[in-house]
């Protein structure tokens, strides 16, 4: 029997990874406060949707709803959004922060593989770096394509293959030979999961057109406190930085924030737009 990898591991991410906006407000806070692209990537994603008023919209993988909260005067009227995850925690964090904000929001907790919503519900669904967890992706998209309208568009967005490279290689130079493979083994079945590289592949079994839409940034980091809690926050990042990994990763983030006035960290992120 085929071994779930932790990233697709559905009791851990809900239980554990995503249990609530903890881990995500860790990664969160490092792109926000040292990205070189300060128009920012919720809002870069909400233009590439192009709503029109009236439009029904599906999120899969919602977490806190941060695609929606800073955002919500530039939703075009009468726009009908469905937010959902399969964590409980993530669900109840995005009702708080929208049920009362005017818009149309509703809120369920749905699993991406199996949806209940009936067939054509949706004019735009849309997965914001959550494919890559799914462990049977066929039925996933299988799924979407079937609450879609027949004219309906999907947005998935994710990762390339080189998304925070630097942070592997830093690893290298801290940790032992066996941790070091063990990060690089969970990195690259994130990226062969559902990547920039492989997506339009992925996509193009259930689309007849596939589009992908880079987005430029980079980190240029200048403190080692949030680069750390980045570290921490990621899969399996908090068992491996025990007190001494900190102190000695702390130490060697800032000489290098020294030497050089910033730790330059390489991001790759984009979507894809599928739709018949
Ligand atoms: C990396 S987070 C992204 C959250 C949000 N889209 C964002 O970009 O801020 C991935 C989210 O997908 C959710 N998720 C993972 N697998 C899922 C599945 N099979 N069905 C629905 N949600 C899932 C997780 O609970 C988590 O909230």
């Amino acid at each position: 029997m085929r071994k779930i990898s932790l990233n697709q591991d559905a009791e851990y991410l809900k239980n554990e990874q995503y249990q609530d906006s903890g881990n995500l407000n860790a990664r969160a806070e490092l792109h926000r406060r040292f990205s070189s692209n300060k128009s920012g990537w919720h809002p870069w994603v909400l233009q590439q949707m192009a709503l029109s008023p009236n439009c029904r919209v599906l999120e899969c993988g919602c977490g806190p709803g941060w695609l929606w909260r800073d955002q919500l005067d530039k939703l075009p009227a009468g726009c009908d959004i469905t937010l959902t995850d399969f964590s409980p925690g993530m669900v109840a964090e995005a009702e708080n922060a929208l049920s009362s904000t005017g818009p149309n929001f509703h809120f369920e907790t749905a699993d991406i593989q199996s949806l209940r919503f009936a067939d054509n519900s949706f004019d735009v669904v849309v997965a914001n770096h959550m494919l890559y967890h799914v462990p049977d992706r066929s039925r996933a998209l299988a799924e979407v394509r079937r609450v879609l309208r027949p004219d309906g568009r999907f947005i998935a967005a994710t990762n390339g293959r080189d998304h925070m490279r630097e942070l592997g290689e830093f690893s290298r130079i801290l940790l032992s030979e066996k941790e070091g493979q063990s990060l690089a083994r969970r990195r690259e079945q994130v990226s062969s999961a559902f990547s920039l590289e492989n997506g339009q592949g992925r996509l193009a079994a259930y689309f007849k057109r596939v589009s992908l839409h880079l987005y430029e940034d980079s980190l240029e980091v200048t403190e080692a406190a949030p680069l750390l809690a980045y570290a921490a926050s990621t899969m399996g990042g908090a068992e491996i930085l025990n007190a001494e990994l900190t102190a000695l990763a702390e130490g060697w983030i800032e000489s290098e924030i020294q030497r050089k006035g910033a730790v330059h960290i390489t991001k790759s992120s984009g979507l894809f737009i599928a739709q018949d």
